[in-house]
């Protein structure tokens, strides 16, 4: 992949003398949805496809950048005058965004870029791409300027400049899980106060498998940030009667104790799935330690539910893939992944059943939705590295 980016850069730039190439992957959530905004667990892991980028540091401000995966646009010249987000600037936001972000956190990038990207996740699936191009750019940035951050610096840098200049809302977990990715381990990460810890994935004989709905999500981050104040305002009804800091406080039992102070049914069940998912999730870690991957799989479906009645962000399609993934022999779980309202579903598939899973959910989602879905069997890799 080097050879290419740098044969490329060259065709771009002029020549690539002194160009820095690197890689930052995507991300999958196993399992956690919707639970990184309030103070609960997550549990993603990063992939082994994600964003290559080649860039070299200029002498003057201009910033320009290259996507190959856009060609026809060319090159999109910047310059760091000019770090206000616009329509118009496309995919560059996300960089752009990156490099305000540390000059935001005191640390000013003094010099222009030019900076050159591919990336095979397949585009508004929810795999992350756009934290993935967040991260990459930090750590392009941290390597130019000798920035003293760390990876999960990194992160936080990259949900800074998604929340305060791209104006999604995210929590922290996607950018988490591509700066502190490693290989063959899910991330289990307590979004309260980021302490974490590596799981191994060991799935004898079964592998991960998503499915890319192929629908786009457009309305995806409005209805995104309207989840988010739903459960906010749940939370400030919650806490008129028990002290608690976010909805990742509670257990089961007492949030049904304390339920009916939330005053809205539709508030209710956006809290009921944030609680939910929590402990499903640290108990889904639990039965993976124990080598338990049948109960892991049935929280996964039990997960989906709760996204698709209660928390209600799943949509035809994602709950078509579940569904007949869920008829497939040797479908040990499945459920959507992300955000939601389009995207992707992650299932663990074994590995014999995996052909049959592919063609029998393919056909099915073809014959009730229109057109096709793609499929992915993926591997958890590293986080950022250079090449
Ligand atoms: C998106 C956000 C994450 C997280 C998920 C839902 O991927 O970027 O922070 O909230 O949705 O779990």
């Amino acid at each position: 992949m080097k050879d290419i980016l740098l044969k490329k850069f060259a065709e771009v730039f002029g020549d690539a003398e002194g160009v820095k190439t690197c890689f930052a992957p995507g991300r999958v959530n196993l399992i956690g949805e919707h639970t990184d905004y309030n103070g609960g667990h997550v549990f993603p892991c990063a992939l082994t496809i994600g964003t290559y980028g080649a860039a070299r540091p200029r002498k003057d401000n201009k910033l320009r950048f290259f996507s190959m995966n856009f060609e026809r646009l060319g090159v999109i010249e910047s310059s760091l005058e000019q770090l206000t987000p616009s329509r118009e600037a496309g995919w560059t936001n996300y960089p752009k965004g990156v490099i305000w972000a540390f000059g935001e956190k005191g640390m000013q990038v003094t010099g222009g870029m030019d900076l050159m990207l591919y990336g095979n996740i397949p585009n508004g699936s929810g795999l992350s791409s756009s934290a993935s191009v967040e991260v990459l750019t930090g750590y392009i940035l941290r390597d130019f300027f000798g920035f003293d951050v760390t990876n999960q610096d990194l992160a936080l840098i990259g949900q800074y400049a998604e929340n305060n200049y791209n104006k999604v809302n995210c929590g922290i977990m996607d950018q988490f899980a591509i700066a502190m990715g490693k290989k063959d381990n899910a991330i289990f990460l307590d979004t309260a106060d980021l302490s974490f810890e590596y799981a191994p994935i060991v799935l004898e004989g079964a592998k991960i498998v998503i499915a890319s709905s192929n629908k786009k999500r457009g309305l995806g981050d409005s209805k995104y940030n309207e989840r988010r104040s739903e459960c906010e305002t749940a939370l400030a009804e919650l806490q008129q009667v028990v002290q608690i800091k976010g909805l990742g406080d509670l257990d089961e039992e007492t949030f049904e104790k304390y339920q009916s102070a939330i005053k809205d049914d539709v508030r209710r069940k956006r809290a009921k799935h944030a609680v939910y998912e929590n402990q499903r999730t640290i108990r889904a870690v639990a039965a993976l330690k124990a080598n338990d991957v049948a109960q892991f799989g049935r929280l996964m479906n039990a997960s989906h539910v709760s996204l698709r009645d209660d928390y209600e962000v799943t949509g035809i399609e994602l709950d078509t893939l579940v569904e007949e993934a869920w008829k497939v022999e040797g479908v040990i779980g499945s459920r959507m992944t992300g955000a939601g309202f389009g995207g992707c579903t992650v299932s663990i598939v074994k590995d014999g059943a995996i052909d049959t899973f592919i063609e029998k959910v393919g056909r099915a989602y073809q014959e009730k939705i229109g057109y096709a879905a793609d499929f992915y069997v993926v591997e958890v890799g590293n986080g950022p590295v250079t090449l």
